[in-house]
C-alpha cells in the first residue's frame, strides 16, 4: 500500500523517516519542482496521513478526493492559548474530519506520540502503543500495520468515537511534556499486570 504523508513538518518528517523503504508519497503545501501537492500525493495512495494542524487537516478532508481512502488523523486540536482541547465529550477532531470527508475511512492514530520519540531507536519504541480508533475494521487494521512498520506497538481503542478519549490522552501528554517539564521523550502506554 502506498502511504501519502501530507505535511512535511515535525510529524510528517518523523513518520516518513520511520517508513524509509516503504512506498511513501510526500505531499507539500507549496510544492517546489519535483515535489507533490497534497492532492497529487493523496491520489497516489491508499492511506493518507494528515500530518497537519487541525484546521488544515479539516480543510484537506473537505477539499481533497479521499473517497474510499484510509485517512489517518493525528491531530491534537489544541486551543490557541494551549490551555485545552477544542472538542471533547460529544465529538472529537477525528469525528469532525470524518464528517468533512464522509466517504473516507478515518482512523485516529499517532496523536500521543511526540515527534521527538521517532528519533529514538526502534528497540525503545516497540513497547510504546499508537492508540488507534476507527469505524472501518480493515482501515484500523491497515493503520495498525502502518504503526508496526513505523516501529511502534498498537492499542486498538475501537470505534472512531474513542477519539474523544484518545485526544485528551494526547493533551495530558502535552501537559506532562511542556507544562510539567518532563520533555518530549515521553509517551503514554497501557500496562496489564498478572491477574
Ligand atoms: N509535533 C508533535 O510532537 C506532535 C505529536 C502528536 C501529534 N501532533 C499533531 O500532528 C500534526 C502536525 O504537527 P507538527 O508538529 O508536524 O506541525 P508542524 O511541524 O507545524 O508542521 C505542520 C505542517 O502542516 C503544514 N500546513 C498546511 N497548512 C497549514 C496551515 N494552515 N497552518 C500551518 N501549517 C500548515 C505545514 O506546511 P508548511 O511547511 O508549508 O508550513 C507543515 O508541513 C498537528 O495536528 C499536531 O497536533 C504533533
Amino acid at each position: 500500500m502506498t502511504i501519502a504523508i501530507l505535511g512535511q513538518g515535525s510529524m510528517g518528517k518523523a513518520l516518513a523517516g520511520r517508513l524509509a523503504g516503504h512506498a511513501v508519497a510526500l505531499g507539500a503545501r507549496n510544492p517546489k519542482a519535483g515535489e507533490l501537492s497534497y492532492a497529487d500525493a493523496a491520489a497516489k495512495a491508499e492511506i493518507v496521513v494528515l500530518a497537519l494542524p487541525f484546521d488544515a487537516a479539516l480543510e484537506a478532508a473537505r477539499t481533497l478526493d479521499l473517497s474510499g481512502k484510509i485517512v489517518v488523523d493525528m491531530t491534537n486540536p489544541i486551543t490557541p492559548d494551549f490551555a485545552g482541547l477544542r472538542f471533547g465529550h460529544s465529538t472529537s477532531a477525528a469525528e469532525e474530519i470524518q464528517k468533512a470527508a464522509p466517504s473516507a475511512r478515518v482512523v485516529k492514530a499517532f496523536n500521543t506520540i511526540f515527534a521527538a520519540i521517532f528519533d529514538a531507536p526502534v528497540a525503545q519504541t516497540r513497547t510504546i502503543p499508537v492508540f488507534v480508533a476507527g469505524n472501518d475494521e480493515a482501515a484500523v487494521s491497515a493503520v495498525a500495520d502502518l504503526a508496526t512498520k513505523a516501529g511502534f506497538g498498537v492499542e486498538n481503542a475501537g470505534s472512531l468515537d474513542a477519539a474523544r478519549l484518545i485526544e485528551p490522552v494526547g493533551m495530558l501528554n502535552i501537559r506532562f511534556g511542556y507544562g510539567l517539564g518532563k520533555g518530549t521523550a515521553i509517551a503514554p502506554t497501557w500496562v496489564q499486570v498478572a491477574a
